[in-house]
């Protein structure tokens, strides 16, 4: 049986974690690309070399050729500048978009039929450009965060609660901003509702420390960004992609509409994933102030995509001119 062939473009932090998680649990052969000379293929065999110890059978090649990623059934973009202390995911908008776009268009030309994951911040944004450039299907370009976001929800919870992080079902939807939408009502703990667990005053504070809870990291690193948990997050959605389990998990991805409102956006919501990519985005109830933040959300999204699209037009003018 051919394994999947899965490409990273952008071997830092993230996209290195991600690459030696599945290769630790064999979802396929995995080709790690990066423009920094000698860095990919350094992680790579690095990563080789610990195939003996973990006991795992896939091949890790590290690349500065984009040609290595031909046929990949999932290019996961993770290149791109990480934010510093003091910095919003936003301001890294020009700069990423730019790299977006150029690993998009590289990327494509070689798997024209992948699944592209997009890991790159200011995310929803990115998932915009990454679709915009690919003209794929939009349930073939999934952006990565709710899961991060609702994982971070539920360490929270299970701190709290001094209960196993496995046990909480916690879920989050929205942007990957400050205005993301941390769902109490959605959150259980073994089937129980945190509600009728933790006081209302304590799931604010752990609602307020979830929507902040990227830039904690990075005031403590002072140096990049999550990337653990990140990578995790990541390899969850590969492995109900390559594995087809149609499991049912928080992604960015796109909605013409979610419930009676337009959204016309990338945005987080409790998507089915499985080998077509994103099967069914599933539509919740919501109270109206849950809607209210939602649609916060989307009209940040907007405003961030609106942006991107603004620097593309002004570069694709400038390209004009000097030619
Ligand atoms: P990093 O700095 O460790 O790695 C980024 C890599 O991208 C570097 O190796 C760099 O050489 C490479 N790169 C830069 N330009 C490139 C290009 N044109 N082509 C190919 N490779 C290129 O950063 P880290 O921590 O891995 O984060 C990567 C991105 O993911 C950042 O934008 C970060 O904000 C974002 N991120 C998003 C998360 C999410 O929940 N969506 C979670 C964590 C990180
Ligand atoms: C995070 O939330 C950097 O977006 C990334 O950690």
């Amino acid at each position: 049986m051919t394994k999947p062939k899965i490409s990273i473009i952008g071997a830092g932090n993230v996209g290195a974690t991600t690459a030696y998680l599945m290769a630790a649990k064999e979802l396929g052969n995995i080709v790690l690309f990066d423009i920094a000379e000698g860095i990919p293929q350094g992680k790579a065999l690095d990563m080789q070399q610990a195939s003996h110890i973990e006991d795992f059978n896939v091949s890790v090649k590290g690349t500065n050729n984009y040609e290595d990623t031909k046929n990949s059934d999932i290019i996961v973009v993770s290149a791109g500048i990480p934010r510093k202390p003091g910095m919003s995911r936003d301001e890294l908008l020009a700069n990423n978009a730019k790299i977006v776009k150029e690993v998009t268009l590289n990327a494509i030309r070689y798997s024209p039929n992948s699944i592209l994951i997009v890991v790159t911040n200011p995310l929803d944004a990115m998932a915009h450009v990454a679709a915009k450039i690919s003209n794929f299907s939009k349930k073939r370009v999934i952006g990565m965060a709710g899961i991060l976001d609702s994982a971070r929800f539920s360490a929270f919870i299970a701190q709290e609660l001094n209960v196993a992080a496995a046990d909480v079902d916690a879920l989050v939807i929205g942007s990957h901003s400050d205005l993301m939408v941390p769902l109490a009502r959605y959150s259980t703990v073994n089937g129980i509702p945190i509600t009728e667990l933790i006081s209302k005053e304590k799931i604010d504070v752990i609602v307020e420390r979830t929507r902040k809870a990227g830039q904690e990291i990075v005031n403590l690193l002072k140096t990049g960004s999550a990337f653990y948990a990140p990578a995790a997050s990541i390899m969850e959605m590969i492995e109900a992609i390559v594995k087809d389990k149609k499991k049912v998990l928080p992604c960015t991805a796109y909605c013409t509409k979610y419930k009676e409102d337009n959204a016309n956006c990338f945005i987080g919501v409790p998507v089915k994933l499985g080998k077509e990519g994103v099967e069914q985005i599933i539509e919740l109830e919501l109270t109206q102030e849950e809607k209210d933040d939602f649609n916060k959300s989307v009209k940040y999204v907007k405003g961030l995509t609106a942006s991107a699209e603004k620097f593309l037009q002004d570069e694709k003018d400038k390209n004009n001119v000097s030619c």
